[in-house]
């Protein structure tokens, strides 16, 4: 059984005292339960807090949006897998496609990240998703094969088991414009597929696959709902620590 995964991408928003705010809210109304996973993702600059106030909370673990590959050195304005160890980060979402299309990031890179986190005990959430323009053009399952293909190259099989794949169509992305639970899950079961046969059957059943775009408490239950979605990654409305706490409740709710 796969354990669902919800996670807030709070991106280029919330300052230390909005974080604060918005854990005083999100807390109460998350309650206890731990059948679902939870992560938030702040910005780099929230890490530190967010992991404080988070200290003796069993139910929410921390992410972080990026990081670089390399251990230390002269590389300006990066951060390496030791300084988010250092602030008790779990997870490290890769190859966001705002990361891909604005910072120039290719699969190599994404790649490269992906073990480098592994090595250092932090769990990647690796993005992949189509352009309106790819799935116009029939291209969905080539373009998600290219990125599985060089962003996961070299994993072995256990690493793959710990690594989470978020699928979120660029088209979908803030846009409002969900997938349909029919596209996400179609989506989905191919790139469960893709793994059974670049890695093996037994680890592709264990990964875990988020879908992500405009996810919201109205549409939560119709897509997690579906077999092969195992969790989402929500951007816009993860900002509201009310709504992101209903999207958990949705997704809980499917479960009991
Ligand atoms: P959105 O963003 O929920 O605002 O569409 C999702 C994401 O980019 O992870």
């Amino acid at each position: 059984m796969r354990k669902k995964i919800i996670a807030a991408n709070w991106k280029m928003n919330m300052t230390l005292g909005e974080s604060e705010a918005f854990f005083e809210t999100f807390l109460l109304e998350l309650g206890e339960d731990r059948k679902v996973e939870v992560v938030v993702v702040p910005p780099f600059t929230a890490l530190a807090k967010v992991g404080e106030i988070l200290r003796d909370v069993q139910t929410v673990k921390l992410g972080a949006q990026n990081m670089h590959w390399e251990k230390s050195g002269a590389f300006t304005g990066e951060i390496c897998a030791g300084m988010l160890r250092e602030l008790f980060v779990h997870y490290v979402v890769l190859g966001h496609s705002e990361r891909r299309t604005l910072f120039g990031e290719s699969d190599e890179i994404v790649n490269k990240k992906t073990l480098a986190a592994l090595a250092n005990s932090l769990r990647p959430i690796v993005c992949i998703g189509e352009t309106l323009a790819e799935r116009d053009g029939n291209q969905v399952e080539a373009v998600l094969e290219k990125q599985i293909r060089g962003s996961l190259a070299g994993l072995t099989a256990d690493q793959l088991e710990e690594t989470v794949i978020a699928y979120e169509p660029v088209w979908a992305i803030g846009t409002g414009r969900t997938a349909t639970p029919e596209q996400a899950q179609a989506a989905h079961a191919f790139i469960r597929k893709m793994l059974a046969q670049l890695w093996n059957a037994d680890a592709a059943a264990k990964v875990r696959i988020q879908y992500g775009g405009s996810v919201k408490p109205s549409n939560t239950a119709s897509l997690m709902s579906q077999p092969d979605i195992d969790g989402a990654l929500v951007g816009g409305a993860s900002l509201d620590p009310r709504g992101f706490a209903e999207i958990v409740q949705e997704t809980r709710k499917l479960l009991a």
